[in-house]
């Protein structure tokens, strides 16, 4: 079927969103997730914002026996393929979980789209492929590298997807390389739900807002930045969502693919960013989140993290031109859905 894709990763933060995002644009879906990072309750909310079921599988990309019986059973268009592990710290501590999840598990989806003949791909990559960039805003020709597992373990993914376009020319891969995420649906009813103390900025200001954790570290006030804290493209998760269905609608109207025969061309390896172009530093967003929760947010300077860098935005053109899609959502709308989601379920989804 044209319209049916498989996404993996789909009980996660940004798959739960853009499931909504696939749903309201007439696309159909199969769910699989093996749950190590979110919760069956996402689904159920997903299901309820878009008043229909979900089809859900819980399931392992490693289990090449089980995606085989899923990619038999359903005509899939494409994958939008989430599955992976994020934590940057984690990855430092334990990078074989990290290779073997991210870049096996890769390889055995991508083995098996193949043997189905299912040649269109849309994959989470990630602006930390580009390291500590040397000019701003970053476009997608901008060097790549990077120095932690979880970081190598996209680009070794984006590597393997570069090499596969070339050598089978009817392969469309598209890489959506994700600035800083945040935000939530606007009901309230889904957002981020970290396990144990977040280490990602957004959800740490929320946590303090509601009272879950005492006080906000801002990691580094003496970096070259405006005001001496980071710098970085925060995109609104709905806005992100939204790009994922206009890189899909792309794909409908150029892949070939054998699973399609009204096809157009091939597009081979595309990595396109998803960000505003817009640089907000940690300063400003704690105060945009102040001004919007209307409650403290007390914080103190600590030492830089290692491995962060000063700033990094997007030169969302390229997204732009391609795709006909920009972000639109404000800093304020994203506090405003963060702070929404956080204080109407303070424990996330427990
Ligand atoms: P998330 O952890 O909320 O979602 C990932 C989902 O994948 C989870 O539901 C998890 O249970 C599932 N999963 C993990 N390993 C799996 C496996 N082996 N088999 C099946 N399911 C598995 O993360 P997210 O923030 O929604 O991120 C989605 C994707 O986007 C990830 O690949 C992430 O690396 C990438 N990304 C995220 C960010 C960010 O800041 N959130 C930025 C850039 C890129
Ligand atoms: C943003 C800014 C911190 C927490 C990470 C990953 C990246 C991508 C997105 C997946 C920085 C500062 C943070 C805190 C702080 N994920 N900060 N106090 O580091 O840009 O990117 O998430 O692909 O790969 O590296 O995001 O939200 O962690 O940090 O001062 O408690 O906030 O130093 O300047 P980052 P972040």
């Amino acid at each position: 079927m044209k319209n049916k894709v498989l996404v993996t990763g789909g009980a996660g933060y940004i798959g739960s969103h853009t499931c909504i995002a696939l749903h309201e644009a007439g696309y159909e879906m199969v769910v699989y997730d093996n749950l190590s990072n979110s919760s069956v309750e996402a689904i159920n909310r997903v299901s309820a914002l878009i008043d229909r079921p979900i089809d859900f599988i819980q399931g392992d990309i490693r289990d090449k026996k089980r995606l085989n019986q899923v990619f038999d059973e359903h005509k899939f268009f494409g994958v939008i393929h989430f599955a992976g592990l994020k934590a940057v710290g984690e990855s430092v501590a334990k990078p074989l979980m990290y290779y073997d999840n991210n870049v096996s598990g890769s390889i055995t989806l991508l083995e098996v789209m193949m043997a189905h003949q299912v040649d269109n791909l849309i994959f989470s990559s990630s602006a930390t492929v580009y390291g500590d960039p040397k000019t701003l805003p970053i476009d997608e020709t901008a060097p790549r590298s990077c120095t932690n597992p979880y970081g190598q373990s996209k680009l070794m993914i984006e590597h393997m997807l570069e090499d596969l376009a070339t050598a089978y020319p009817s392969l469309n891969l598209i890489s959506l390389r994700y600035f800083n995420p945040v935000g939530a649906h606007p009901s309230g009813q889904i957002g981020e739900d970290p396990n144990d103390i977040p280490n990602n900025l957004m959800p740490y200001i929320s946590q303090v807002a509601v009272g879950k954790l005492e006080r906000l570290s801002i990691f580094g006030d003496d970096y070259p930045t405006v005001d001496g804290t980071g710098v970085r493209d925060f995109i609104h998760v709905t806005d992100l969502a939204q790009g994922h269905v206009a890189a899909l609608n792309y794909l409908q109207q150029h892949a070939s693919s054998n699973s399609s025969s009204d096809a157009a061309g091939s597009v081979g390896f595309l990595p396109i960013n998803l960000g505003t172009g817009k640089g907000t530093s940690v300063l400003d967003l704690v105060a945009a989140f102040t001004k919007v929760s209307k409650q403290p947010i007390p914080y103190q300077f600590a030492a830089r993290r290692a491995g962060d860098i000063a700033s990094c935005y997007a030169s969302a053109d390229k997204a732009k031109e391609l795709l006909g899609w920009e972000a639109k959502l404000s800093i304020t709308e994203m506090c405003q859905d963060t702070w929404r989601w956080q204080s109407k379920n303070p424990n996330g989804y427990a």
